[in-house]
C-alpha cells in the first residue's frame, strides 16, 4: 500500500492535538508509521512537542474542519502526498451536554453539528483522494451515535451529532458502492479526556492500543464499518 518513495504506511490524522488524537498519534509513530497530524491555529500544541521528539515520522500541519477552506488549503499543500490512512478524529461537545433542545442555544447546536458531522464528512470528501485505492478513510464516531442502541437518553446534542455523522458516511458508502477502500466509522468507547471528562472507565493509555489496532485490522476490508474498540460491529 506504499510507495517506494516512503516504504513505511502513512497516516493523516486530522484532530491531534491532545487527547485521542494525540495518543494515535504518538501510537502509529511507535508502530512504525509516518503521520502527518494536525492542530488549529497558530498556538503550540503536545502534538508539537511529540513531533520535535520524532521528527524521522511525524509532521504537523495545520487546518480548523469547520473552514472549507482551510480544509481545501491543506489539500493544495499536501497534492503530491499520498496517504494509506485519512482519519478524521476531530470532535466537540456542548459544555452543558444534558440540555434538551429547548434549551440549547441555536448557535451551540450550529458548532457542535459543524464540528462533529459536516467538518469531518467535508474533510474526508475533500482529502479523500489522497488516500491510496485500497486505503482506509476512518472518521470518530461513538456509540452514542447509535440510533437502536438510544434507550437512556442524555447528552442529546452530541448523539444527534453523531448519528448525522454516521449517516452522512453511510451515504458517502452508497455513493462509492465497489470502492476497495474501507470506511470505518470507529466508536472508541468512554475515555478519559477533556470531552470524556473525569468519570470516564479507561484512561487514554488503557484504551489506545485497541483503538489503534482496530483501525489497522480495518485495514484492507473494504465496504463501511462501525466498530466498537473491541471490534463488535455497532447497531445503527
Ligand atoms: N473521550 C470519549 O469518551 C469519547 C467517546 C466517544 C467518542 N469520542 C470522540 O473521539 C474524538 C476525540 O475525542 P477526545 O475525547 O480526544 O476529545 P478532546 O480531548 O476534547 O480532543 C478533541 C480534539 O478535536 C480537535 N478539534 C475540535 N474541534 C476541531 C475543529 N473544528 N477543527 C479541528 N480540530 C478540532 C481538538 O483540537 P483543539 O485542541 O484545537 O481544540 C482536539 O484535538 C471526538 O470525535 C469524540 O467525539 C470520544
Amino acid at each position: 500500500m506504499s510507495d517506494i518513495t516512503n516504504p513505511s504506511p502513512s497516516m493523516l490524522l486530522v484532530g491531534a492535538s491532545r487527547g485521542i488524537g494525540l495518543a494515535m498519534a504518538a501510537e502509529f509513530v511507535d508502530r512504525g508509521w509516518s503521520v502527518i497530524g494536525t492542530a488549529r491555529g497558530r498556538r503550540r500544541t503536545a502534538l508539537h512537542d511529540l513531533a520535535d521528539t520524532r521528527p524521522d515520522r511525524l509532521a504537523v500541519e495545520c487546518v480548523d474542519i469547520a473552514e472549507a477552506e482551510q480544509l481545501r488549503a491543506l489539500r493544495e499543500r499536501l497534492a503530491d502526498r499520498r496517504f494509506d490512512v485519512l482519519f478524521v478524529n476531530a470532535g466537540t461537545v456542548n459544555p452543558q451536554p444534558d440540555r434538551t433542545m429547548d434549551q440549547v442555544g441555536t448557535d451551540e447546536f450550529v458548532r457542535v453539528m459543524v464540528t462533529n458531522a459536516l467538518g469531518p464528512m467535508r474533510a474526508l470528501e475533500i482529502l479523500g483522494d489522497l488516500v491510496a485505492p485500497d486505503g482506509l478513510l476512518g472518521v470518530m464516531s461513538s456509540g452514542q451515535g447509535s440510533v437502536s442502541n438510544n434507550e437512556q437518553g442524555g447528552r442529546e446534542l452530541y448523539r444527534a451529532s453523531k448519528a448525522a455523522l454516521n449517516m452522512l458516511m453511510r451515504c458517502h458508502a452508497a455513493r462509492h458502492a465497489g470502492s476497495a477502500r474501507c470506511l470505518l466509522l470507529l466508536a472508541p468507547g468512554w475515555i478519559r479526556t477533556e470531552l470524556g471528562g473525569p468519570d470516564a472507565p479507561s484512561t487514554v493509555e488503557q484504551a489506545i492500543a485497541p483503538i489503534v489496532d482496530r483501525i489497522l485490522e480495518q485495514r484492507g476490508r473494504p465496504g463501511l464499518h462501525y466498530v466498537d474498540r473491541q471490534g463488535r460491529t455497532v447497531a445503527w
